[in-house]
């Protein structure tokens, strides 16, 4: 059983970027049964840029499910921009999940943004001011609800899809100082809960690509300009093979 997961975060789309990864895009039924995108697909969360998305990753031949990223939150706009996302026929998860029926079987996807708070020994605590508290628990509710989502999917072949980082290893590239905005160790307790298989997330633009968790679930940084690609696309069975799909020049974006 092998089920071909083609996956890209940080694409930060505007009016400038539509119809860069189109051409890659049209390809994908000939190389893939899904596309997940690991959030900030816009650059200040507009509903205008909503549309560009749309635009963009509608009406391809796979089905996308997406997460947001701290960017499509920017202008308070999230519903609106959900609304264009989900009329375009993406699936836009949130401590939720969805199953898939896939030539090589079920695959279950679950979603969650994520947020910050860093890595073992070095992150934030449940302890002080109530802003900090607020800061951790906003952490402790979202890999909550990444857990939930995981374990309530009936499938052959489990995903998990953040926009925060749930390992640091997939940040090493990245200033140690920003670690703990860019990713937290509740996320990854959260994935290691679960039979997953593979855990897909973005957000750290100069991080690298590989990682796992300590519970040994693989990590996979689809940044876009990480994977200076148009998307990755992993063959997730018995074992992970990633292919190396060049299909489009990071240029701009
Ligand atoms: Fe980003
Ligand atoms: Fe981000």
């Amino acid at each position: 059983m092998v089920i071909r997961i083609a996956a890209v975060g940080d694409v930060h789309l505007d009016e400038d970027v539509v119809g860069r990864f189109r051409p890659a895009l049209e390809e994908l039924p000939d190389c893939a049964d899904v596309l997940l995108l690991a959030g900030d697909l816009t650059r200040h969360g507009t509903e205008a840029e909503a549309r560009c998305v749309a635009q963009e990753f509608g009406g391809l031949g796979v089905p996308v499910i997406t997460v947001l990223g701290n960017h499509d939150h920017q202008c308070d706009q999230v519903p609106q921009v959900v609304k264009v996302l989900e009329d375009a026929g993406i699936t836009v998860l949130e401590g939720t999940g969805v199953v898939l029926e896939c030539a090589g079987g079920r695959l279950g996807v679950a979603g969650v943004k994520g947020f910050g708070g860093g890595f073992a020994g070095r992150c934030a605590s449940d302890f002080g001011e109530p802003e900090m508290k607020a800061f951790v628990r906003t952490t402790t509710d979202s890999a909550d609800r990444l857990a939930q989502a995981l374990h309530s999917l009936d499938c052959d072949l489990l995903v998990a899809l953040t926009h925060y980082a749930p390992v640091p290893d997939t940040l090493a590239g990245e200033p140690l100082e920003i670690y703990p905005f860019l990713g937290a160790y509740q996320l990854g307790q959260a994935i290691d809960s679960a039979p997953t298989a593979l855990a897909l997330h973005g957000h750290a633009h100069a991080g690298s690509e590989r990682g796992v968790t300590p519970g040994g679930v693989r990590v996979r940084n689809v940044a876009h300009p990480v994977i200076k690609q148009a998307y990755s696309v992993f063959h997730v069975g018995d074992h992970l093979d990633q292919g190396e799909v060049s299909r489009l020049s990071a240029s701009g974006t």
